[in-house]
């Protein structure tokens, strides 16, 4: 990693930085002179995004899946910075708009779980020392509409329980590190047109606009909460 950032500047590292909702919380981060720590699970995704955003934007390849690409990437923003600021846990996978409870296959489920649930709780774990170092961490975990139990209906099993499972995480986190002045929230960004969301949905900017928001609440803001565009919603 170049030596060419101000220390003092909040670092910040987004999963799925490479494309979609992910890729502009970077662009509008680095705006709001954060450090940005795209990440990807391609490194040549993650360092093409990068380069493409421009100045303060290093590319990091991550796989939130991979036990060593987590350890790897604390390491280097250990070593870097000694401090994370803000972490975005927005990688995920498995819109399964075609699988109904019923019939769903269990295998892909528990898949969809290893991006969804496992690899944002694992990461957190990973980075909390660093974390804890930074004096008003900030956890983003991008969860949906789709894990509003109040609106609960038939369909997208896996995507649906796996997002619903990240909301209790945000619950639980948030407790536990209240204590840490770290504020850890849930953020749907609403419906929009990326590959995930497909064609109408709102502009990326838009959606990725409520995530920044949580990821760059003042101390004594909000935790343990579920949001849209900075407004609560139902879980
Ligand atoms: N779009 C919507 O309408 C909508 C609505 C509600 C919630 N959301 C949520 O918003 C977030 C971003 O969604 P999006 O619409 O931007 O999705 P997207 O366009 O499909 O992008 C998903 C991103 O996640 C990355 N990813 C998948 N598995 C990964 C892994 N194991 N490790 C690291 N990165 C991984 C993808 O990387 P690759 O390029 O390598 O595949 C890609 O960068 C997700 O949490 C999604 O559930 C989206």
């Amino acid at each position: 990693m170049p030596d060419v950032y101000a220390p003092t500047a909040p670092v910040a590292l987004v999963t799925g930085g490479n494309r979609g909702i992910g890729r502009e919380v970077c662009r509008q981060l680095v705006g709001l002179d954060h450090v940005v720590l795209l990440t990807a699970r391609s490194a040549k995704a993650a360092q093409e995004a990068a380069a493409e955003l421009g100045p303060g934007v290093l590319g990091i390849e991550l796989d939130v899946t991979s036990e060593p690409d987590r350890v790897r990437v604390a390491d280097e923003v250990r070593e870097r910075f000694g401090r994370l600021d803000v972490l975005v846990n927005n990688a995920a996978v498995a819109y399964d708009t075609w699988q109904r409870a019923v019939s769903a296959d269990l295998d892909y489920v528990r898949e969809a779980a290893e991006t969804n649930l496992y690899g944002p709780w694992r990461l957190t774990q990973t980075l909390l020392p660093l974390l804890r170092a930074s004096r008003h961490g900030r956890v983003v975990n991008v969860s949906s509409g789709a894990a509003s139990l109040a609106d609960m209906g038939a369909g997208t099993p896996a995507y649906a329980t796996t997002k619903v499972a990240l909301n209790a995480l945000t619950r639980i986190l948030a407790a536990e590190l209240r204590a840490d002045g770290i504020l850890v929230n849930s953020v749907c960004p609403g419906w929009v047109a990326t590959d995930m969301g497909g064609p109408g949905g709102r502009p990326v900017a838009d959606g990725a606009a409520g995530v920044v928001w949580a990821a760059t609440l003042p101390g004594g803001g909000p935790t343990g909460g579920f949001f849209r565009d900075g407004v609560r919603v139902e879980w």
